[in-house]
């Protein structure tokens, strides 16, 4: 495709609501749509332009590519495995209920894992799922259906714990459902919440331009308690500038500084969870600004 084929492909794109090309990452965005032309016909981005207008099936289509959708249980295990053992433990012996974001959460696969671990830690906690994509909402609000390969990552024992087979396909538990709150929200220009311990925004960030990347990260850090995580994809390491302001854990995690209040510092150590813990009732903090202030059933008891 030629650049100004490009450009003038962005300008129909822009007039998508919600869809901000400019802050996505040109050379992928344009790769993205070079693939979807040729695999929907092929050839000439003006006839393509065209089609946008007057194709509404082929339109819904494109946005969801435009979107990047992928999403899977336990995709990234061992990086799930480290949060459920290090920074969510780490995170309930500060604080025995915990306020959590899962940002970008697509179909919901990612709030439902988090809830799934702080099942299994017996925590207190609430989460915040939101996307920007209304087409994902229905299904994260509705925990499923999933299919086979949504779940391969989810082991014999959590599948048959967390998952119903309805019809239609397989669904979490509303157990889980309970922990969450579903809302659209769209990183580059809805308001972000307060008082998160943390903030998971996983395989998202890497297809913003730097700046964009940079700015977002900002927003999370003030998000963010002093103390909170920020759990970030395998392939989106901060490096310089994106850095500011947050300590590295190792791994895909980043600490805002609990030295910033009055707090105690948070301390990153490997340790086995005791029993009983995360039991103990306390009163979360503020929910976040976009979201209807809720407990989580499952953990009112
Ligand atoms: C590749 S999926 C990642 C899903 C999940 N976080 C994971 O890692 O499995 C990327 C998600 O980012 C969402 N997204 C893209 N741009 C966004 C924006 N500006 N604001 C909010 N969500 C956005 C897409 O709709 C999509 O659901």
């Amino acid at each position: 495709m030629r650049d100004s084929q490009y450009e003038q492909l962005k300008r129909s794109i822009v007039r998508l609501p919600t869809i901000d090309i400019d802050a996505y990452k040109t050379e992928q965005m344009r790769r993205r749509i070079e693939m979807f032309i040729a695999a929907h016909g092929g050839g000439d981005p003006v006839a393509f332009q065209r089609a946008l207008g007057t194709d509404k099936a082929l339109l819904a289509q494109f946005r969801d590519m435009l979107t990047i959708n992928v999403s899977e249980f336990f995709r990234d295990a061992q990086q799930f495995e480290r949060l459920r053992t290090d920074v969510l433990s780490e995170l309930l012996e500060r604080r025995p209920a915990l306020s959590i974001w899962s940002a970008a959460c697509s179909n919901g696969q990612e709030p439902y894992m988090l809830a799934i671990l702080l099942g299994e830690l017996g925590a207190r906690a609430r989460i915040l799922a939101t996307d920007f994509d209304r087409s994902v909402l229905p299904r994260a609000r509705a925990g499923g259906p999933y299919a086979a390969q949504d779940l391969r990552g989810v082991t014999a024992a959590r599948r048959v714990r967390y998952f119903v087979e309805r019809e239609g396909g397989t669904y979490v538990v509303d157990t889980l459902r309970a922990y969450i709150q579903v809302t659209e929200h769209n990183l580059l220009s809805s308001p972000y919440g307060r008082d998160y311990d943390l903030i998971v925004c996983r395989n998202v960030l890497i297809y913003f331009q730097a700046e964009v990347k940079v700015a977002i990260l900002r927003k999370f850090r003030v998000a963010l308690r002093p103390g909170g995580v920020l759990f970030i994809g395998g392939t989106e390491a901060l490096l310089g500038a994106e850095l500011e302001g947050f300590r590295p854990l190792g791994g895909n995690f980043y600490q805002r500084p609990a030295e910033e209040s009055a707090g105690r510092r948070v301390t990153w150590r490997r340790q086995p969870l005791r029993p009983g813990f995360g039991r103990a009732t306390s009163r979360l903090g503020r929910w976040s600004r976009h979201s209807a202030a809720r407990w989580c059933s499952a953990c009112r008891a």
